[in-house]
């Protein structure tokens, strides 16, 4: 919670050095009073709030009161109930305005310009809209966006998935303001700033947050080599990435995500060419598997993350982004061919951890998330279900691979929905401080 993290800080700069006077001392103990005491009722509010929901799910995701931010006036708004934005369905509107961009934006990629590639449904997928049970979750102005978060900088980092939401949200700000500056601060893979509003969104990639490279046996012998290891990859489980580690001191908005390289057979090999885990500079003893190595990265990268940015930064993490593959995996002939969302009893069936099928991944890299993430600073930005349904959103065989592409997501689509949460939840969180 932020509240909690300001806390913390302040804390911090109050805490006098250890030769302090009693009387420094008194004001001290004051202080952390005055600090237990506000935590405690920022535990108690977070309490009643979780009680009041009617969320079905216990992660930390927080909830509130659609009144602050909503963009329409809608019926919900007199209402005082609390919303949670993952419980709901997608209702088909024909009547939908046209998308808030369109196939001409440049920066969206080859692969996922499904209206250019002429995917049949790919002009329809834009006329589902998520309707939470218990209140609207409006499309966001991007005018309003961009006076609002003028100076701010924005910074996406992780997968490809992360980039496919980055360039949602380039595309909708592109339409209303045009003039734009292309450049790759603190070393982003793309970015670009808003001349008129000096906003800065940047994509930084890395697809296990932290940082790994080839690992062969050394022909000297050690640890991994006697335990018969030859080839692998490096993975330093406390060591972020190059490609954001200096992201921390440019960025005021963080949206990470990691999850789809950590069941990725096709690149780790599990015999060929495992994940070798690092911490301290020396191989985790005794080797762990992939999803071990996920939680190791997780709690160190979140603690990085908090140690380093700016005390005023605002955190979000993104849940798993669900995947489609059926009748096979993506490379053994699997297909996404629906045009419409699945029911939710074909949702279970695609997902539900007890089936263990295709895409189980996506609920499990959730729990490894939920784990680190419950005790964190970071707002849970909770995709996952409103995307579980999306089936027919996908590049599918208009991606332009050999195989179909049921990971990616068609631009414009539903990661525009993606940025509406996130920029609802931002402004909730801007409205309270
Ligand atoms: C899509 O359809 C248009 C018009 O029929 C055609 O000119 C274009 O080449 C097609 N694009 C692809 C990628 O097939
Ligand atoms: C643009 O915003 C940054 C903060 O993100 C600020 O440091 C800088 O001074 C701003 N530039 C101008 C020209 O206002
Ligand atoms: C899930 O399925 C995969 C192969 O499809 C199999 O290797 C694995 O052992 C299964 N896991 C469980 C828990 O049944
Ligand atoms: C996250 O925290 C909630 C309580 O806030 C708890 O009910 C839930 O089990 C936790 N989830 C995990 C995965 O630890």
């Amino acid at each position: 919670m932020a509240a909690r993290d300001h806390h913390h800080y302040h804390s911090k700069k109050n805490t006098p050095p250890s030769s302090s006077s009693s009387s420094s001392y008194t004001s001290f103990l004051f202080l952390s009073l005055l600090c237990l005491a506000s935590l405690f009722l920022v535990f108690s509010l977070f309490k009643t709030s979780s009680k009041a929901s009617l969320s079905p799910q216990h992660h930390r995701n927080f909830e509130f009161n659609p009144t602050e931010t909503s963009e329409t006036n809608n019926q919900v708004s007199s209402d005082r109930r609390l919303c949670d934005y993952s419980d709901g369905k997608w209702i088909y509107d024909p009547t939908v305005r046209s998308a808030r961009y369109d196939h001409s934006c440049k920066e969206i990629f080859k692969g996922w310009n499904c209206i250019a590639s002429n995917k049949s449904n790919a002009l329809d997928i834009v006329k589902w809209r998520w309707k939470p049970n218990h209140c609207d979750l409006p499309q966001f102005d991007p005018l309003r966006f961009l006076q609002r978060y003028r100076d701010t900088n924005i910074g996406f980092i992780g997968d490809s998935l992360n980039r496919n939401m980055f360039v949602s949200l380039f595309c909708t700000l592109k339409r209303v303001s045009g003039e734009v500056k292309k450049w790759r601060p603190a070393g982003a893979d793309r970015g670009f700033t808003f001349l008129q509003y000096n906003l800065t969104i940047a994509y930084h990639r890395t697809t296990l947050l932290a940082r790994y490279g080839r690992w062969s046996a050394n022909t000297n012998g050690g640890v991994l080599e006697s335990l018969g290891y030859k080839e692998g990859y490096r993975v330093d489980v406390d060591i972020p990435e190059g490609t954001w580690a200096e992201a921390m001191s440019f960025h005021d908005i963080f949206i990470f995500n990691t999850g789809h390289w950590w069941w990725a057979p096709s690149k780790f090999d599990p015999v060929k060419s495992p994940m070798l885990f690092f911490e301290n500079g020396l191989p985790v003893m005794p080797p762990v598997p992939p999803n071990v190595g996920l939680d190791m990265v997780l709690k160190h990268m979140t603690s990085y993350v908090e140690r380093r940015m700016r005390p005023t930064a605002i955190l979000f993490f993104r849940t798993q982004s669900p995947r489609h593959f059926e009748g096979g995996e993506w490379d053994q002939g699997g297909s996404c061919q629906r045009l419409q969302p699945l029911l939710s009893q074909e949702v279970e069936e695609l997902f539900s951890l007890r089936n263990n099928g295709t895409n189980v991944e996506v609920r499990l890299v959730n729990q490894h998330l939920f784990k680190v993430l419950n005790r964190s600073g970071f707002n849970v930005l909770d995709i996952t279900r409103m995307s579980e349904f999306r089936a027919d959103a996908h590049p599918s065989t208009a991606g332009g691979k050999k195989h179909d592409d049921c990971m990616h997501w068609c631009l414009p689509g539903i990661t525009d929905t993606w940025n509406d949460l996130f920029i609802a939840y931002l402004n909730n969180i801007k409205g309270r401080s």
